[in-house]
């Protein structure tokens, strides 16, 4: 049995930033770590031609994330994972984009919790590998504490009992994505609450999160952390979650480590046709904040996507980090 449940920490799910090759980055850093798929809708599953559920084995533990408002349609795609090895089934319940509310789901789902519920119901009929839910805190008006919980008690009285909650609401008209993500505060204290009073639940938070020090101050008080965009824009900040957060006693991979680890990765995809900068242009924040990050960012986004660009490209970027380097 694990000492930490996987929960405890994980990569939000993040369109076109945590597809299958970032995966794979991050988790060279961290063995326990949760990740999560980009957003999957039903009807890509369904009725689109590509894989939408290709991964690489060494991504577990990995959850699908799937966008969708149709209890049958969740179901099915919900059975797909399980049967494709997923280790838990996401709802998107917190996405605004104007898109996604064209087609009834993400955020404005927060205003349906019968259907949530009814979705949840559904997959939980046809899959044993948990069924969670990712929203907000509330959506435009209705941002009260008992709206949040009577979304809570209605979709847990169908056994969802993970809930990652992004600690602010949503504005689901006239702010963009990017900005529903900057403009609405933040809100910690309303989901420690939201764990005080459901303490059989499973809660993890969301939002603004950029450190594992700021990470452990949140788990004293909950079940599990998620963190986006400073998990994108800074990797290197996973080199040391399991050391800290899942009690391991395993090596810390020096950057250096990480890209020699990611070479064979690298260079199986690239004789199987793939671009070298699908996979480079994840990795473009692993030196963020040192000297010399700058050369190492040019050197990969002038050059990873000429074609023929192979490993070389990585080599030569790093010897243009630490010869541009301020030396001291
Ligand atoms: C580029 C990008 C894409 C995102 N795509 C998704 C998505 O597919 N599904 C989802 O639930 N949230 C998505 N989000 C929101 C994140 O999962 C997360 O809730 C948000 O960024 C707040 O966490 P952070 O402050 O740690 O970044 C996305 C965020 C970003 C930056």
């Amino acid at each position: 049995m694990k000492a930490f449940p996987t929960s405890r920490f994980s990569i939000a799910p993040m369109l076109d930033w945590t597809d299958r090759h970032y995966r794979y980055f991050a988790r060279v850093m961290s063995e326990n770590t949760l990740l999560y798929t980009e957003m999957v809708t039903t009807g890509a599953i369904i009725y689109g031609k590509g894989d939408y559920l290709a991964y690489n084995d060494e991504e577990h533990p990995l959850a699908l994330q799937l966008g969708g408002s149709n209890p049958k349609d969740l179901a099915h795609c919900a059975k797909l994972a399980a049967e494709r090895g997923y280790d838990e089934v996401n709802i998107n319940v917190g996405c605004p984009s104007d898109r996604v509310q064209n087609g009834r789901f993400g955020a404005c789902l927060m205003a349906e919790p019968d259907l949530v519920a009814e979705c949840v119901d559904a997959m939980k009929q046809v899959v044993d590998i948990p069924v969670t839910v990712k929203t907000r805190i509330g959506i435009d008006e209705q941002d009260s504490y008992e709206f949040l919980t009577k979304f809570i008690d209605t979709v847990s009285a169908k056994g969802c009992s993970e809930f990652t909650i992004h600690a602010r609401k949503a504005w689901l008209q006239g702010l963009s994505p990017k900005e529903n993500r900057e403009i609405p505060p933040l809100d910690y204290d309303r989901v420690y609450q939201l764990k005080r009073d459901y303490p059989h639940l499973n809660i993890a938070i969301n939002g603004g999160i950029t450190s594992l020090e700021q990470a452990k101050v949140h788990l004293a008080q909950l079940d599990g952390v998620m963190v986006g965009r400073e998990a994108y824009q800074n990797p290197y900040m996973l080199a040391e979650v399991d050391q800290q957060l899942f009690g391991s006693s395993g090596p810390i991979l020096s950057r250096d480590e990480v890209i020699e680890k990611m070479v064979p990765y690298i260079e199986r995809h690239i004789q199987q046709g793939g671009r070298l900068n699908h996979i480079t242009r994840h990795m473009i924040g692993l030196f963020q904040g040192l000297p010399g990050s700058r050369s190492w960012r040019r050197h990969l986004s002038e050059n990873a996507h000429k074609t023929g660009a192979g490993i070389e490209v990585v080599r030569d970027a790093v010897a243009s980090m630490y010869e541009n380097a301020p030396k001291d």
